[in-house]
């Protein structure tokens, strides 16, 4: 008897010029867990809403771990999250997380990411939010694409502004104990066109996961 491939996730790949990236796999998340370990931004700073760096180094791999395996476990057509591992040179270097909520319908999609520290700075954070740019756009037929970054994440808020987002509002927190905003951002494939890296992606396996997805 034949069946459909159960988790065509498995089969997804991304390759811009530098970076290939891969929904989350264990062995990768592991590697993740150790850039994490590493360090992700100076002490002083907190450029995460969900302030997972603070947490005791002792639980920090644990808590990252199980934090992917739930959001792998839970994926759906309704309510998905792609957690595609970077790799560089063949090392899990970071993550861009791309996520869609009823996408069949809103053809909506937001994303996050961060990167060791020793390999901020050198455009691939640029690349890779690039990458799921162009497969969201192209490859899943998105029409809007969200991200957002406090006032005072100048990196990010640089990426975003290379790609072509515009600011959609603003958000108010408490970090750390203290106020901050949050600035939202919005792009569109008429905004993205004049932004588009001058590389092409290679995709594979993009059209078997249409469907888990809620994108064909
Ligand atoms: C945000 C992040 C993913 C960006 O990736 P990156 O590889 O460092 O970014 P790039 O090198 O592609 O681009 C960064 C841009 O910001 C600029 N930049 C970075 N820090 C800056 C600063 N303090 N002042 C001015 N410009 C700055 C860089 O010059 C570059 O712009 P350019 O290409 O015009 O020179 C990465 O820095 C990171 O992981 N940061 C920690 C986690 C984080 O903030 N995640 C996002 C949460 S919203």
């Amino acid at each position: 008897m034949t069946h459909p491939e159960q988790w065509p996730l498995r089969n997804l790949v991304l390759r811009s010029p530098r970076l290939e990236l891969r929904p989350d796999d264990d062995a990768g998340l592991f590697e993740l867990v150790e850039v994490g370990y590493r360090g992700v931004h100076p002490p002083g700073e907190m450029p995460f809403l969900v302030p997972w760096t603070d947490a005791d180094p002792a639980y920090m791999g644990r808590g990252t771990l199980q934090h992917f395996w739930s959001q792998r476990a839970q994926l759906s057509p309704e309510r998905w999250a792609l957690h595609f591992l970077v790799r560089f040179d063949g090392e899990v270097v970071g993550v861009q997380s791309v996520v869609g909520t009823d996408f069949a319908v809103t053809r909506e999609v937001s994303t996050g990411s961060w990167l060791g520290l020793p390999q901020q700075g050198r455009g691939i954070g640029t690349e890779m939010r690039a990458a799921v740019l162009l497969f969201a756009f192209d490859h899943l037929g998105a029409r809007q694409a969200r991200s957002g970054a406090f006032a005072d994440n100048t990196a990010s808020h640089r990426v975003s502004a290379k790609l072509g987002y515009r600011p959609d509002g603003t958000n108010t927190y408490a970090r750390r104990g203290e106020r901050v905003e949050e600035v939202r951002l919005l792009l569109t494939p008429e905004a993205f066109a004049d932004h588009r890296p001058a590389w092409t992606l290679q995709v594979e396996g993009a059209a078997d996961c249409a469907g888990l997805l809620g994108a064909w």
